[in-house]
């Protein structure tokens, strides 16, 4: 893979490991609700989940818009899709979502079809969110929401891992993000893509189970990838989190920025 377009071509094919490793990390959970929250997800409306990932946010969806409200799913990554249509399926739920496989950041709606769009940890990996946040606007009814959940990666915070090491290991994954900063931008690109209306919302809840470890051995996986690592710093900074998850005195913090903005 070439580092350049890393970014999303480490999402197009996703090793077998770190496929597993998502449905651990993006189960639905009460974390999920408030991040959900100022959507106003409500029964009867059209939704498209951008990025659906395994699936859990479109079950969400599907279940919050009732029979009489439709969800489009869209993913790049064609494992995903066919999770995620699996998923919906088990739970009968698979005639109120129509799954889409994605090869480019346009969306295939019609302008002004949706009352919602939901992108969660997705805009961090898009080519160029200000297109996206435009591209999004164009599918939106005048009136409907468009709501942006993302972290900012410079903002993750680890403990016992020493913010230096944490600082390499970040650094030499920085190529699996398209815009890093992407948490902190959000805001601003919305404003700029002309929304009438927007937004934002910090939540930042510290996970101390070790759910976040999967996320440290992701960011290793990229800083391997990268090959342009210090492996001493890397291995350390995995091993230190895997003791302290065992130990029960994983610290892990990962503030969410939730953007919302009216078409
Ligand atoms: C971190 S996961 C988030 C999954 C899901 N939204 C969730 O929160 O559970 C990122 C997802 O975005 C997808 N993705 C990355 N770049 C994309 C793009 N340009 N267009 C659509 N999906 C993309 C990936 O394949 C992956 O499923």
């Amino acid at each position: 893979m070439s580092l350049e377009t890393y970014y999303k071509d480490h999402w197009v094919e996703i090793e077998p490991d770190r496929l597993d490793r998502y449905e651990d990390q993006f189960v639905w959970g009460e974390r999920g609700n408030r991040l959900l929250e100022p959507a106003e997800i409500a029964a009867g409306q059209s939704v498209a989940d951008y990025g659906c990932g395994p699936g859990y946010v479109s079950m969400e969806l599907a279940r919050r818009v009732g029979p009489e409200g439709h969800v489009h799913a869209f993913d790049i990554n064609a494992d995903f899709v066919a999770r995620t249509r699996e998923k919906l399926t088990a739970e009968g739920l698979d005639g109120r979502v129509t799954v889409t496989h994605l090869e480019q950041d346009m969306l295939p709606l019609e302008d002004d079809v949706l009352d919602r769009l939901v992108i969660k940890n997705v805009m961090v990996y898009v080519d160029d969110p200000l297109a996206s946040f435009k591209e999004f606007r164009r599918v939106v009814k005048p009136g409907g929401k468009v709501h942006a959940v993302d972290s900012d990666f410079y903002m993750t915070a680890f403990d016992p891992v020493s913010p230096e090491d944490w600082r390499v290991v970040l650094d030499s994954a920085l190529h699996a993000f398209r815009t890093p900063a992407i948490g902190r931008k959000m805001y601003g690109l919305a404003l700029q893509a002309g929304y009438s209306d927007v937004s934002v919302q910090v939540i930042a809840r510290p996970e101390t189970t070790g759910r976040m470890f999967n996320f440290i051995q992701n960011m290793a996986g990229y800083a391997r990838e990268g090959g342009m690592h210090d492996e001493a710093t890397v291995q350390r900074v995995v091993d230190i989190a895997a003791k302290a998850v065992k130990e029960g005195t994983f610290f892990s913090l990962n503030p969410q920025f939730l953007v919302t903005a009216t078409v």
